[in-house]
């Protein structure tokens, strides 16, 4: 069985790194009994040279060659084909203005528009395999803005992940420790002492919140 991880903080080892870490834990401990050979590939997006969507619509060409697929060749070229069938997939993306970030951004145009159609009733999909996705962000969750950022990504998931593959698990880890040491940068907004206390009390919860989405996609694609 395979499963993709996908990180799209440039900052390895950091919160969405650590959380889809967790995820990896849950996937592999829920299969580890099951006869399941299982291989998990975990990539980090800012290694890769990609670009996103490029509007060649040679995906929607009928009776073309890449109809149903992308064939901008480069770095996430194989991956994409690969993925899509795949048996599970989590995504991690740190909240950039309010949103998924551009690297995330860019590979889900590639991941999903080559299955889009432009059609109602017809399905292309390959394959529909269970889904995840974590959020991290910088605001606390009674941000006046959060409902703005639920609709943001409700849409994301309900319009397109849903549409093309499958309604995927929602992770939304709110308040993370952005910097090392807040004091060497210029910053009024966020204080370091709430910062150190919703890292040590509430992060090992995110933290096993993400393995929980990794066990139920596991389950998912078993059953
Ligand atoms: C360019 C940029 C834009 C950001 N915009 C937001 C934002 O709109 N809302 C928010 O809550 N956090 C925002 N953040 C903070 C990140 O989401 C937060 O630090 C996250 O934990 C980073 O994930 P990482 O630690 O895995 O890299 C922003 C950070 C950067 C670098």
């Amino acid at each position: 069985m395979k499963f993709y991880i996908i990180n799209s903080s440039p900052r390895k080892g950091y919160n969405t790194s650590q959380l889809l870490d967790k995820a990896v834990e849950g996937i592999n401990d829920t299969l580890n009994d099951t006869s399941n050979e299982v291989k998990i590939e975990k990539i980090d997006l800012y290694d890769l040279q990609y670009t996103g969507c490029r509007s060649c619509f040679l995906c929607k060409q009928k009776d073309g060659p890449f109809y149903g697929t992308c064939p901008v060749n480069d770095d996430i070229k194989d991956i994409l084909e690969d993925m899509r069938s795949c048996d599970g997939i989590i995504l991690g993306t740190p909240v950039y203005f309010a949103d998924i970030n551009g690297m995330l951004r860019s590979f889900i145009e590639r991941l999903c528009f080559p299955q889009y159609p432009y059609a109602d009733n017809l399905d292309i999909t390959q394959k529909r395999m269970p889904m995840g996705i974590i959020y991290d962000m910088n605001i606390k969750e009674d941000n006046p803005s959060k409902p703005f950022y639920d609709t943001v990504f409700d849409f994301l998931e309900d319009m397109f992940l849903a549409r093309v593959y499958t309604k995927p698990y929602s992770l939304k880890v709110y308040n993370t420790y952005q910097f090392d040491d807040y004091s060497k940068y210029v910053n009024t907004w966020f204080d370091e002492e709430d910062k150190k206390q919703q890292r040590q009390t509430q992060f090992p919860k995110d933290l096993e919140e993400a393995y929980n989405m990794g066990v139920n996609i596991a389950k998912d694609s078993i059953k």
